[in-house]
């Protein structure tokens, strides 16, 4: 009899069975193991996964991979042709396949001078004519020459857009500009549709001194039409000056549809236009970075636009292996799908990047938080994890406990500044710089202690301070030499392309979200229910959502 007759088949090889294999090998290791303590190997390996991009370092050698996992990762990368992809996406094809259009947000940031990639060129110059006009919109209010509809120079900018038309210049706005002394003018985000955070702005800021920004893409959504409609119902009885004129003085509008903003009555002088081809969650680059240029300067602002565009120029030139995007990317990819490590922590180890978890949820999860692929069919196995996080230093006393002695495996991006550059001398000078040194300190100790558990402490006094840490939660470290517009710029850019490069792993459509209009059609339903107004799409209410209506309309009478 032929022994080989019932042998099991050889499994065919491809870079996705050669990773599940290698998975369930590497999986059997500690990181502790992987890590290696001191020796010659342990050294050479964490020295292949430290990266430096200008002022960035990037160390990915907490993460569960050997050298092997690099390469069989490298190998489906290629097998999915990144090159390619990448390519495309450069040059304008149309890579969101199911709104048949380009993304070429990295147009935005297209320095002027530098020839773009072929395909590219239309849309750099459409983006370098706004930008300009931007600057002397910029100018105008900087030079105290922006007037209001009683004749005050403006003083205050109120912006106001929800999703990719707030968390970007929201970020950049907070990380750069805290103190009042770095601002022109006073910025203030507004997103939420409840106007909550309208009404404490309306008491405390002068309404003859104050420019609205209306940002949005699509120029359709409800949350900020409806806090647009309140801040002109707010500014036109305060100063008793009809809506039309306030229009006129006082309304800046940022969007793709020029008609819409005019047939609102915003003045083509006071329009800022970008196109289709740019995500709402890609856009900051784009005019609707207006009110990050209005409080920190032009300057500023091109400097964030340079530290993206390097990492442009790094992500089209860099050989695989060594691109730092396409790492991240398959060190996520390789740690969602392959380790079965659903959820990803965004930890910075600082308090003006606070919003910065909240900007790559939606960045990530809206990009990618999908299970169809580009072949419409089914993706069978587990794609972008849940994105989720909080400032560093004060998430240790909330959620780390979970982290370090809990039941779920999680991965995690330690985010820290090396140096806050404050300018302060003295005394003053001398606590602050201890601050910065705790504060760095512990993010090294914790992203060391996520990896290595119990193993953090040497034998010899584990006995005593061993307490069950489970260690082996993967992490990368990324540091900033100082947290200035370039490392956020360039910061931001690195998890754009990520995002790209994991939708070209899972054949996924990145740059559309059907996800989220269903909620909104249900919602408009409700809410014509709650107005007393006809239903235009009926929908089915269930004994749930019927009963909360109901209670909802009884305490509301
Ligand atoms: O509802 C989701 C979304 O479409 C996001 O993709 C977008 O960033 C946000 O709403 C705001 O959209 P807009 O800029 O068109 O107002």
């Amino acid at each position: 009899m032929n022994v080989s007759t019932f042998s099991k088949p050889a499994r065919v090889y491809t870079p996705l069975n050669a990773l599940q294999s290698h998975a369930e090998q590497l999986q059997a290791k500690s990181l502790a193991d992987l890590l290696g303590g001191e020796c010659q190997v342990a050294k050479r390996r964490a020295e292949a996964l430290r990266f430096d991009l200008g002022s960035l370092h990037l160390d990915f050698s907490k993460q569960r991979v050997s050298e092997q996992t690099l390469s069989l990762l490298m190998d489906w990368a290629r097998s999915c042709r990144l090159e390619e992809r990448r390519e495309a996406l450069f040059a304008g094809r149309h890579v969101n396949v199911f709104e048949n259009r380009p993304a070429l947000h990295m147009a935005a940031r297209w320095p002027e001078g530098e020839p773009a990639p072929q395909g590219m060129e239309e849309a750099v110059a459409f983006c370098q004519a706004q930008r300009q006009k931007l600057a002397g919109m910029v100018e105008r209010l900087h030079a105290r020459q922006w007037f209001g509809a009683t004749g005050q120079s403006i003083t205050d900018v109120v912006h106001i857009g929800v999703g990719g038309s707030d968390l970007g210049p929201k970020l950049v706005s907070e990380t750069l500009g805290q103190c009042p002394s770095q601002q022109h003018v006073g910025v203030h985000y507004v997103s939420s549709m409840d106007g909550a955070q309208l009404l404490p702005l309306i008491e405390r800021l002068n309404p003859e001194t104050t420019l609205l920004v209306l940002a949005s893409k699509s120029f359709t959504t409800a949350d900020t039409q409806f806090n647009v409609k309140t801040a002109l119902t707010w500014l036109s009885e305060a100063l008793e000056i009809d809506v039309p004129t306030l229009c006129g003085h006082q309304l800046i509008g940022v969007s793709t549809r020029a008609d819409k903003m005019t047939e609102f009555g915003i003045p083509e002088a006071h329009q800022l236009e970008f196109k289709e081809w740019i995500g709402g969650r890609f856009s900051i680059w784009s005019p609707i970075g207006v009110s990050v240029a209005m409080q920190l300067g032009m300057e500023t602002f091109d400097q964030l636009l340079e530290g993206a565009h390097a990492i442009d120029q790094h992500f089209l030139a860099a050989p695989l292996h060594e691109n730092v995007p396409v790492l991240m990317a398959v060190i996520g990819a390789w740690n969602s799908q392959f380790l079965n490590i659903a959820t990803h922590a965004v930890l910075p180890y600082d308090a003006r990047m606070a919003s910065v978890p909240a900007y790559l949820q939606q960045l990530e999860m809206e990009s990618n938080g999908k299970s169809v692929g580009l072949d419409q069919k089914l993706v069978p196995h587990a794609t972008c994890p849940i994105i989720w996080g909080d400032v560093g230093p004060n998430a240790q006393h909330a959620f780390y406990q979970l982290l370090h002695q809990g039941s779920h495996t999680v991965s995690a991006d330690f985010i820290a500044v090396a140096s806050r550059e404050h300018g302060i001398e003295g005394p003053l000078a001398d606590t602050l710089n201890a601050q910065e040194h705790l504060t760095l300190a512990n993010c090294l100790a914790q992203s060391q202690l996520f990896a290595l558990g119990d193993d953090a402490i040497p034998a010899v006094s584990r006995g005593q301070m061993a307490q069950g840490y489970r260690g082996n939660q993967p992490n990368s470290v990324i540091l900033m030499q100082r947290l200035d517009a370039w490392n956020i710029g360039a910061l931001l850019a690195l998890y754009e392309h990520k995002v790209f490069v994991q939708s070209v792993l899972w054949n996924v459509n990145p740059f559309d979200q059907p996800g989220v209009e269903l909620g909104k059609k249900l919602a408009t339903s409700l809410y014509q229910q709650l107005e007393g107004e006809p239903v235009d799409t009926p929908t089915v209410f269930d004994p749930s959502t019927g009963a909360l209506l109901e209670k909802i309309q009884a305490w509301r009478q």
